[in-house]
């Protein structure tokens, strides 16, 4: 297959188009480079593997149609290039919406274009020959879900009555700029196979850890505890610690994106809920333990005020995703972590 990844040099895509090119596909990658780590992901693909690189910036709509334009016969684009984290979306909203909607838009417009996609005239009508575009969209799409009840249980946070988390039939409730942002995307991917035929699926992504993540206080905390950990950086934590997210390993996030193509007419235009899911949950103060179990190092955390609009816990349901094309998580929580910590501490020089 011709795989196109927008973001394939940051932490997902790298791993991504590592996966793909080791499996003998043809790789493109697409990627500014903007995000701290991209260049070192980049020069690690560079050396495990052939594929072609375009230095580009996805809000250059010209340059996105030419990408389609000069490369025949794209299967399969995975776009993953993103304003990822929600503290500078709110500092910077307009540039949040250029790439993350705009930038959305752009690529599903290139396909349009050079696909000459007219709309359809039914929804059942045939698939038009168009690339499958998976498109990683983010769970903060379900918002705040402020009238869920929450209890506390065993020093952390839990829901009182969905023991299998959130599912995808929750209302959509855009908060924050880059909620905005990433929910405009995610719905216009969705419409672009209603009303154009273009292939594609959205994955409602949870908090994704693992190799290659150079995560900041900002976004990646799982990343940033472990690596403010080995530079012996403090660590905030910003309330009481019980937060709960589910964690998902990235070679399981890049198993779905495998199944996902597999499944791909099965799956198009719906949206689903990727996460470690019920099983695989995490506390701040659960990682802390983690941290310190595989250091054997003692850490204090300093603490700070909640950050405005931190859910208490956000786990999804990922039921959907088993039931329709068979994915599920297969690294526990615990392993997961142990890799990341034995990646990072191995890989010092790239942290300070
Ligand atoms: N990591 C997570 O936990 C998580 C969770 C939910 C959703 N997501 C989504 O998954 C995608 C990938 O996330 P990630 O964690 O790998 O982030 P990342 O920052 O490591 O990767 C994003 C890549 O996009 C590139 N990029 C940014 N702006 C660009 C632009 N204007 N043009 C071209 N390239 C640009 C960056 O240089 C970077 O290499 C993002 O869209 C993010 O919103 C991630």
């Amino acid at each position: 297959m011709k795989i196109l990844i927008t973001g394939g040099a940051g932490f997902i895509g790298s791993n991504t188009a590592k996966r793909f090119i080791d499996s003998g596909n043809d790789v493109i990658v697409f990627d500014n480079l903007s995000r701290k780590g991209s260049k070192s992901n980049l020069n690690w693909l560079k050396k495990n593997g052939n594929f072609s690189f375009i230095e580009g910036d996805l809000r250059d709509y010209e340059l996105v149609k030419s990408i389609f334009s000069e490369n025949e016969n794209i299967d399969v684009v995975i776009h993953l290039a993103g304003q990822v984290a929600v503290t500078t979306s709110v500092e910077n909203p307009r540039e949040d919406f250029e790439i993350n909607a705009l930038g959305t838009l752009n690529v599903l417009e290139a396909i349009r274009e050079n696909y000459n996609l007219e709309p359809l005239e039914k929804n059942n009508e045939l698939l038009k020959d168009s690339p499958f575009l998976i498109f990683s969209s983010t769970n903060k799409v379900y918002g705040e879900m402020e009238d869920i009840e929450i209890v506390e249980k065993n020093n952390k946070y839990t829901y009182e009555k969905y023991p299998s988390g959130i599912s995808e039939n929750t209302l959509l409730d855009f908060h924050s700029p880059y909620g905005c942002s990433k929910g405009v995307a995610d719905q216009y991917v969705i419409d672009y196979s209603r009303i154009y035929g273009i292939k594609s699926v959205v994955m409602r992504q949870s908090c994704i850890y693992g190799y290659r993540q150079f995560g900041i206080e900002d976004q990646g905390w799982v990343a940033w505890f472990t690596i403010a950990s080995l530079l012996e950086k403090e660590i905030t934590i910003y309330g009481d610690g019980k937060q709960v997210r589910d964690v998902l390993f990235i070679d399981d996030l890049v198993d779905c994106y495998v199944m996902a193509i597999e499944n791909m007419e099965k799956i198009n235009g719906k949206a689903y809920n990727i996460g470690g899911g019920s099983d695989n949950t995490l506390s701040l103060l659960e990682l802390i333990s983690l941290l310190e179990k595989f250091t054997k190092k003692k850490i204090t955390p300093s603490y700070s005020n909640w950050r405005p609009g931190d859910q208490p816990v956000f786990v999804c349901n990922i039921e959907r995703a088993y039931e329709e094309f068979g994915w599920k998580p297969k690294t526990s929580v615990e392993d997961g972590i142990s890799k990341l910590q034995k990646w990072i501490y191995g890989n010092k020089d790239l942290f300070i």
